[in-house]
């Protein structure tokens, strides 16, 4: 345990788990700023101005919901047809940033972690609710260190409905109580807990207030703790 680590030590840490189930934006890579730049761009069209602090309110949120929270803030009333057409030409942007990613954009300690629990024996799933998680995957050159991944494609609830992380686990073959997820967002750790998986945070513990565990990032995480 090293001093990143936050305090107080969850009974379950006794225990070694055999899964683990991450999350892709905040936790492996920062696609949040390409989310804000796609956003804004559109934002922009439409008229208004979305500052990175509203932003905050789109991680972890669907593409669908997240236009709804970005038509909240502009005050705009749209109808579904036009609404499609928005988040399609979002996402056409977004996609032509990732597009440009590679592996330099990846997270630090995210690849190292996934090799140390692979070496172990321990299956690895992701668990994004991004549509573009596998291109994302693709271009950070990791997708093969997963066993399962499961997208935005794969699901119909959102975070913090544990559905995601219960698919995970079922492709993975494992129990979902031995099953550690990894996770930036409350929604997701509340996700995870409901899902009776272990959860650890990533990021700062006065937020975190649903994870078992906080580490500030994959790179200060000792898999040998849980695994
Ligand atoms: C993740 C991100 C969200 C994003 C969602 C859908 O949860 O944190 O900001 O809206 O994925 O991403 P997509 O690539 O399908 O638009
Ligand atoms: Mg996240």
């Amino acid at each position: 345990m090293t001093g990143a680590l936050s305090e107080g030590i969850h009974p379950a840490e006794q225990s070694k788990y055999h899964a683990a189930l991450f999350d892709l934006d905040g936790v492996i890579v920062d696609t949040a700023k390409y989310h804000y730049l796609a956003w804004k761009r559109l934002a922009t069209e439409l008229g208004f101005d979305f500052s990175e602090a509203q932003n905050e309110r789109l991680k972890g949120v669907s593409r669908t919901r997240s236009l709804e929270i970005l038509l909240e803030i502009g005050k705009l009333n749209l109808d579904e047809a036009v609404r499609r057409a928005l988040a399609e030409k979002k996402n056409k942007w977004y996609v032509e940033y990732i597009q440009k990613m590679d592996e330099s954009e990846l997270l630090p300690g995210a690849r190292e972690c996934l090799v140390r629990l692979r070496e172990k024996g321990v299956k690895t799933a992701l668990a994004s609710a991004s549509k573009n998680a596998p291109l994302i995957l693709r271009n950070l050159n990791i997708a093969s260190l997963f066993d399962a991944v499961i997208d935005g494609n794969k699901v119909s609830k959102a975070k913090p409905d544990p559905e995601i992380f219960i698919l995970g686990a079922r492709e993975l073959g494992v129990s979902p109580r031995d099953c550690v997820v990894f996770e930036d967002a409350e929604a997701g750790l509340q996700a995870a807990r409901t899902a009776g998986m272990y959860a650890v945070g990533i990021g700062k513990a006065d937020v975190l207030q649903s994870a078992d565990y906080v580490v500030d990032g994959l790179r200060n995480f000792d898999v040998n703790m849980l695994f």
